[in-house]
């Protein structure tokens, strides 16, 4: 099998090909051409083999380059083609919430898929959007590789910012064995949300170290607002983890100014970037593989 790393996922497609027992890794030659367009280059000698392309679709030019590499490890010969998205862009509309709006995560899976033999991805937006692939379409969980940086770490409580994120908070806190919660939490823009504490909670607040836990962080409105209420209800030591470190702006910076850590996995480069997911992909990749 080999590995190639697209300018998006160049670390984790490092490591993932470690995980792999050091399958062959290969970076793409990229540029643009003086008109803008890009051009990709794959290197290695690619027939007959698997191949596995790492590519997080962050931006449109991140969209792009995947695709272009999937067409030429397609070109070279290669066997199978396993393309891997650590974080899917375009997940979080997965519907038409107003007319005229395209299904922006359908027509990516449609676009992702179209040269692959199967897609792995990682905490999607939501599970649902797997079924828009008509190809084998599988997910990793960033939960275990956060649970294994947290599972040392002098933690009593966890929190979802929402009630969407219960599914994820549970799993988490059955992995390290810590009562958990749910805020509730009402979005009143892409940067501004209302938090409130539900009414019931598994442990008094006061004197607790909480970490809160989310899918993304994006503009860091959610951490922020979590960590402000969570401080007011008397916790003294709070932390923020996610999969899908974003991180938008002054994001970083702005959470660190109200909780002590964060915690990222490395689906995208970031300043928190602290777990690897490289063994969750590599063990679906082995799977695949083996079939
Ligand atoms: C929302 O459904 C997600 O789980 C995250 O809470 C959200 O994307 C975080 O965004 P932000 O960092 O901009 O508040």
């Amino acid at each position: 099998m080999h590995v190639i790393g697209g300018t998006a996922s160049t670390a984790l497609a490092e490591r993932v090909s470690r995980e792999l027992g050091n399958a062959p890794f290969a970076i793409p030659f990229t540029k643009r051409f003086p008109d803008d367009e890009m051009y990709v280059r794959v290197g290695g000698r690619l027939e007959g083999e698997d191949v596995v392309v790492v590519q997080s679709t962050r931006t449109d030019s991140d969209v792009l380059e995947l695709i272009l590499l999937e067409d030429a490890v397609r070109e070279a010969g290669a066997r199978r083609t396993f393309v891997v998205v650590p974080y899917f862009g375009y997940a979080r509309q997965d519907r038409r919430f107003f007319p005229g709006e395209p299904v922006s995560a359908r027509t990516l899976c449609r676009h992702v898929e179209l040269d692959a033999d199967a897609v792995v991805t990682v905490d999607l937006h939501s599970s649902q959007t797997l079924t828009q692939f008509t190809k084998p379409a599988y997910e990793a969980s960033g939960i275990p590789a956060i649970a294994r940086l947290l599972h040392e770490r002098p933690i009593d409580v966890l929190v979802s910012p929402d009630k969407g994120g219960v599914d994820r908070v549970r799993r988490m806190a059955q992995l390290i064995d810590k009562p958990w919660f749910a805020l509730e939490k009402r979005r009143i823009d892409s940067e501004h949300v209302e938090l409130a504490m539900p009414p019931t909670l598994p442990i008094p607040i006061e004197g607790t170290h909480a970490t809160i836990v989310d899918d993304v962080i994006s503009t860091g409105g959610t951490i922020v607002e979590a960590a402000k209420l969570l401080k007011k209800r008397g916790a003294v030591g709070i932390s923020a983890a996610c999969t899908h470190g974003l991180f938008l702006k002054d994001a970083f910076e702005r959470i660190k100014a109200v909780v002590a850590d964060v915690y990222s996995t490395d689906t995208l480069g970031n300043p928190a970037e602290k777990a690897s997911v490289a063994p969750d992909i590599a063990q679906i990749l082995e799977r695949l593989v083996a079939a």
